[in-house]
């Protein structure tokens, strides 16, 4: 293959985690000289970076790869890999379902992409899917936007949700260095990001795998101790974090989020279910309760915090009293936003094989009881907003409408305003709610003069 033909076009599915790591095989691919390719129909190679956390995921996955199999029986030279979740679970079983595939590598391997590459081009059908340790990342991810940016934390997951893939397809946890993670952000800062979320699919465990212990016994690099280390980097505006455990989230935590002017005052905190016996067959770890003595001390330090989470419906053995439970949780919290699924039983977990599963239907309906009460809730704490002036991280144009911007507020309300995307990508304007909606926001620019560039450095 020469430089010229070497064109990449890569598909992500499922979480941040796979959106990061998709950018660093990205970067990867950049340096063995192929060009980004968006239709994927131009590439010569196609990587499909997988998630399996639910069949529907999955499937997708399926029908994609079967378009492009068909495709390679008339170009030989087209190169398929399939990275992620699907790819560790399914392994060489995916070989079997796809023959025509050239490469399947667990997440583990994202930054592994150019040897196994090698390995293919020199004429090898490869798997890689055995846990290894994630090296420090050399090569320069091709990130999405050039406003805000990921930043790996923490990779993998040492709970047992009873109906969770990810510790299966993730492995154990393993943190980066605050040293190696400080190091990122400043190169972020001098390029220009201005804002970072950290990311781990269990933040809390920052550290506990690294040496080191305080002199009270306390691991000496928690999330709490990170936020601090990394709170002055020249030029990164706002620090984000995601996804937070109510098992684990801390009091100190919460104080060094309202002390850190940096830190945004949004959290992701997952309940997954409002009632404590399913909560229990979860294998979550803490009850209704507890969740909702971890939300009143966020507000009573931040009032108006954001608050996000997701929550599954239709877990097996879930009575329609269990299920309201949930209903009078979110009533109770007035979540900002609620990411919200069906339960869906997954290879390898515990509660698939359990034989109180619920029917599709009764799944469906508390999934679009539950979906309505969020959109009802949402919509009132957007009501706050109306009439507030918010800082608006300037992300991109309105793909809808050409004449305003896109951003988010610190709360991390999308929010939409009239001006010109050259001159204002990238900066912190103060904006004027004036419509507000479940999940957005309209304004205008306060006064034409006044942008905001540096809040706390
Ligand atoms: N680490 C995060 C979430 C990881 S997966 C946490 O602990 O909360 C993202 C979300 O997908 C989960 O929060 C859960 O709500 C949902 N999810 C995971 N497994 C699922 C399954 N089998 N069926 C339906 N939803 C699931
Ligand atoms: Fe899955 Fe639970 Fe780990 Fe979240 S904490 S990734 S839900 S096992
Ligand atoms: Fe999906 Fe894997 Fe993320 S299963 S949600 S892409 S960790």
């Amino acid at each position: 293959m020469t430089t010229s033909e070497r064109r990449y076009h890569i598909t992500t599915f499922g979480c941040q985690m796979n959106k990061a790591d998709s950018e660093r095989m990205a970067g990867i691919l950049e340096d063995m000289g192929f060009e980004f390719s968006e239709d994927p129909n131009d590439a010569n190679l196609i990587l499909y970076n997988t998630c399996t956390i639910r069949d529907n995921a999955e499937q997708k996955v399926y029908s994609y790869l079967g378009r492009q199999a068909k495709r390679k029986q008339q170009h030989p030279d087209l190169t398929l890999v399939v990275a992620g979740c699907v790819a560790q679970q399914e392994g060489e079983a995916l070989l079997r379902r796809v023959p025509e595939l050239d490469l399947v590598m667990g997440p583990q391997h994202a930054n592994h992409l150019q040897d196994l590459l090698e390995q293919v081009f020199n004429g090898n059908q490869v798997v890689a899917t055995e846990p290894i340790e994630i090296i420090e990342d050399i090569t320069k991810p091709r990130r999405d936007s050039d406003v805000t940016a990921w930043v790996n934390v923490i990779y993998g997951c040492n709970e047992r949700c009873t109906y969770c893939v990810v510790p299966n397809v993730r492995g154990t946890e393993q943190s980066r260095t605050p040293e190696a993670i400080r190091a990122e952000i400043e190169e972020l800062g001098r390029q220009g990001y201005k804002e970072v979320t950290l990311l781990g699919q269990n933040i809390d465990a920052y550290g506990r795998d690294l040496p080191g212990v305080t002199e009270s016994g306390r691991h000496q690099h928690t999330l709490t101790d990170l936020l601090y280390y990394v709170h002055d980097v020249p030029g990164i505006e706002r620090i984000r974090f995601a996804t937070s455990h109510p098992r684990y989230f801390t009091e100190r935590l919460i104080r060094a989020c309202k002390d850190l002017p940096k830190v945004c005052q949004h959290f992701h905190i997952p309940f997954q279910s409002g009632d404590n016996q399913l909560l229990k067959a979860m294998a979550r770890g803490y009850t209704h309760e507890k969740y909702r003595r971890i939300i009143n001390t966020i507000r009573e330090y931040m009032p108006d915090a954001a608050i996000s989470a997701d929550a599954i419906v239709g877990f097996p053995g879930e009575t329609e009293a269990q299920f309201e439970n949930t209903l009078k949780l979110v009533e109770d919290i007035g979540f900002d936003q609620l990411n919200t699924a069906a339960y869906s039983p997954r290879p390898g977990t515990p509660a698939a094989l359990w034989d109180n599963q619920l029917s599709e239907q009764v799944k469906s309906d508390r999934l679009q009881r539950l979906n309505r009460l969020v959109s009802v809730k949402a919509a009132e704490r957007s009501q706050r907003y109306l009439g507030r002036v918010e800082e608006v991280l300037v992300e991109a144009q309105n793909p809808k409408d050409k004449t305003q911007v896109m951003g988010r507020t610190r709360g991390n309300r999308l929010t939409f305003f009239a001006g010109d995307i050259e001159e204002l990508k990238g900066k912190l304007v103060e904006v004027k709610i004036t419509q507000v909606r479940a999940f957005s926001l309209t304004g205008e620019r306060v006064n034409e003069s006044v942008v905001i560039t540096s809040m706390c450095s």
